[in-house]
């Protein structure tokens, strides 16, 4: 026979089984952080993970400035949601501590992929040392779903086996290794967040080994209603991008991969023989 209870330890509430012959008690739930990646903008590009915690979560903290709302549809209806897009870091911890001191699961939700840009460590580190649980449900980025919206692969054989994610300096410093003109000495396939406002400086940098007949595309908004795609080279691409004045939520996509000319897969062909087929 088992019993259910609650207890308080220190501050944190916890749901608990008792088994009755030997009053042994066992912990079934406890509150917890879930960091969850809310995909580029199409609410069915998040995870059904995801969609399942957020719809029980009793708080959620959303990142309004880029998360569509309605992945938020179907949470509970006494779910407290706030829009971190007005919140600092100290106002977010204090939200979400206070909730796992009440019993409630938090749903902190990002946008796309949680561990690009997605500022979670600096959450995730301070609760953890409060020893509060947390855990990381990934979401689709929006650099692959630029890529998808573009129908194309960045790990073309014998044009790029690399993918380099990247931003331009900006408020944010980044470090003097990975400056922009450093990573496009590989001339490798690339995604650059945050940094359409900055087009020309991009260009500049990356032109320096690059040519300028390089592809590029940018996706401003992928997988949303509105989505815009400009596809032009690294000659003409900043003065696309001017006229119809982008300067937000885009990715810049660089590189041949964009272009039509690659090799066939070793994966798919018929006389390559690996662990679950034989060549012929
Ligand atoms: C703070 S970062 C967050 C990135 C996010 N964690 C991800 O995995 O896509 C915000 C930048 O991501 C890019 N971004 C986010 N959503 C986008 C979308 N739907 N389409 C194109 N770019 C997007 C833009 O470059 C934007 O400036």
């Amino acid at each position: 026979m088992t019993g259910v209870g609650v207890r308080v330890l220190y501050r944190f509430v916890l749901i608990i089984e008792i088994e009755k012959s030997t009053n042994k008690e066992r912990v079934v739930y406890m509150a917890k952080v879930y960091f969850i990646g809310a995909g580029p903008g199409d609410p069915e590009l998040l995870t059904i993970k995801g969609k399942r915690i957020i719809d029980s979560s009793g708080v959620i903290i959303y990142a309004g400035s880029l998360v569509n709302a309605a992945v938020l549809e179907g949470c509970k209806e006494d779910a407290k949601i706030y829009n971190s897009a007005s919140m600092n870091l100290d106002e977010v911890l204090e939200v979400t501590v206070n909730a796992i001191n009440e019993g409630k699961d938090v749903a902190r939700v990002h946008t796309g992929d949680p561990s690009i840009y997605g500022a979670i460590r600096e959450q995730i580190d301070p609760l953890e040392e409060q020893s509060i649980e947390c855990e990381v449900i990934p979401g689709v980025s929006s650099f692959t779903a630029s890529a998808a919206a573009m129908k194309k692969e960045f790990t073309l054989p014998n044009v790029s086996q690399t993918v380099i994610c990247t931003r331009m300096e900006g408020r944010t410093p980044v470090p003097e290794e990975e400056a922009l003109e450093k990573l496009a000495s590989h001339k490798a396939s690339m995604a650059i967040f945050l940094s359409v406002g900055m087009i020309d400086k991009v260009i500049e940098k990356l032109t320096v080994h690059y040519p300028v007949t390089t592809p590029v595309a940018i996706v401003q908004r992928a997988t949303w209603p509105d989505q815009k795609i400009l596809i032009g080279t690294l000659e003409n691409i900043a003065q696309k991008v001017a006229s119809e004045n982008i300067t937000k939520q885009a990715q810049i996509l660089v590189g041949d991969f964009l272009g039509d000319e690659y090799e066939l897969s070793k994966l798919y062909d018929k006389s390559f023989t690996h662990m679950f087929r034989e060549g012929k």
